[in-house]
């Protein structure tokens, strides 16, 4: 049962102003461990590596999704709309608050390595036995299975998903506003009150009043332009590499029984893949940056260097191409080799796409759910068939590669590279 509290509680936020909590449920979800832990994660990652101001947590990210969609749900409740299933609030503001639980410490780089994923770990903490999992189960038995299906997309209603997760969701609205005010750039803003204003549910879908249409644009536009110039930056990606790069060398050193100088508790777990709840809890950044001092300091000269890199920033240079084919990366990597360069630790062909809209055809695979705009007649549009903007980067995949490295010890090993190799790689521009 939703039970308010007696005094509403209050959070000032810099994206949202104030950050409302009327509910016994959600305030004691704040409160548990679990929550808590998502101050000690940040929101980008290794962003800040490029982005200084980019020191912002999941736990405030949580709370600004939460936030819009508290108000979303307040705007449908003031305006009466038939089509709201009003029995279904806290269970959105519960998903809301909890969509990022399972988040672990830079997740981008270190899921690749060890092949978990934040879903499944979201799904495991709101189920398993933990302090939301109580919180949830004390306001409604079926509510830890409900907030579960919600944040993986398999819960009945579409409408109660798409508040979530579509490609206008509360979590979208509220990230590339808080990440562009923390990294400083201009590119993610856009008029939040007014797509708040033109969105309601119609028929078990959130829709967009057509005279919408404009504000809409610009929040996708602003997507696009946080891809390319935060999310997607280069030396963010380098940052990225190297941290996959120092967990793929642990994990093989570990295999080959490494006598580390330094493995305690949940980190054997996380190089065993075999983790528990209790473990993944106590894993959080500031654990895997006092880790990466130690490792700074191993015998294994692979490991060291990787690990002193990522703590002083010294990252991989990067040369971006339009194309490259097998014999050019083989050609690469011999030459590496030849220079006494692992490549597996010390090269990186990234290729980076991102669709800013994902124009829904009909009969596709939905990956994400489509936006719809109502028109005069009261009838659904898919947003592209109308807007030839949304049209239009709809289509732009920006696909780039970009070949990481360490330039320094590259240029230091001068004979090893051909003259096509050395100018592939930008060495003698610098
Ligand atoms: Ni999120």
């Amino acid at each position: 049962m939703a039970r308010l509290l007696m005094e509403e509680k209050v959070f000032k936020d810099p994206v949202h102003k104030y950050i409302y909590v009327q509910d016994e449920t959600i305030w004691n979800l704040i409160n548990t461990k679990e929550f808590q832990r998502l101050r000690r994660i940040r929101q980008l990652g290794t962003s800040f590596m490029t982005f200084h101001g980019a020191e912002h947590s999941r736990f405030s990210h949580s709370l600004g999704v939460y936030e819009v969609a508290r108000r979303i749900i307040s705007q449908f409740e003031r305006n009466r709309y038939d089509d709201w299933p009003s029995e279904e609030r806290l269970l959105c503001l519960c998903s809301a608050l909890l969509h990022d639980i399972g988040h672990g410490p830079f997740s981008h780089s270190v899921e690749k390595v060890f092949g978990t994923h934040h879903e499944d770990w979201t799904c495991r903490l709101v189920l398993g036995d933990t302090e939301v999992n109580r919180v949830l189960t004390e306001a409604d038995p079926e509510l830890p299975q409900k907030v579960s299906d919600v944040i993986c997309k398999s819960y009945g209603k579409e409408i109660v998903v798409g508040l979530i997760s579509s490609q206008l969701d509360a979590d979208r609205m509220d990230y590339l506003l808080r990440d562009a005010y923390y990294t400083g750039v201009h590119y993610g803003t856009f008029d939040l009150e007014r797509i708040l204003r033109v969105i309601r549910p119609h028929k078990g879908h959130i829709v967009v009043k057509e005279s919408g249409m404009h504000a809409v644009e610009d929040y996708l536009m602003s997507r696009y332009q946080m891809y390319w110039q935060v999310y997607f930056h280069p030396v963010t990606r380098s940052s990225e590499i190297v941290l996959r790069k120092i967990f793929e060398r642990a994990k093989r050193l570990h295999t080959d029984r490494y006598a580390f100088q330094f493995l305690m508790g949940p980190l054997v777990g996380l190089l065993d893949n075999e983790m528990t709840i209790e473990d993944y809890l106590t894993l959080d950044e500031s654990y895997v940056q006092m880790t990466i001092m130690q490792w700074s300091k191993e015998r294994d000269p692979i490991l060291s260097d990787l690990c002193a890199r990522f703590l002083n920033r010294r990252l991989f240079k990067y040369a971006a191409l339009d194309d490259i084919n097998e014999a050019m990366e083989h050609e690469l990597r011999a030459g590496l080799l030849a220079c006494g360069i692992d490549p597996e630790y010390y090269l990186e062909i990234d290729y980076l796409t991102e669709l800013p809209y994902d124009v829904y055809r009909a009969g596709d695979e939905e990956e994400s759910l489509p936006i719809w705009l109502l028109d005069g007649r009261n009838e659904l549009v898919e947003i592209s068939r109308k807007s030839d903007i949304i049209r239009s980067i709809g289509s732009i995949h920006g696909g780039k590669h970009h070949i990481y490295f360490p330039a320094e010890l590259v240029r230091n090993a001068e004979s090893c590279l051909s003259p096509e190799m050395r100018r592939l790689l930008g060495l003698d521009e610098r």
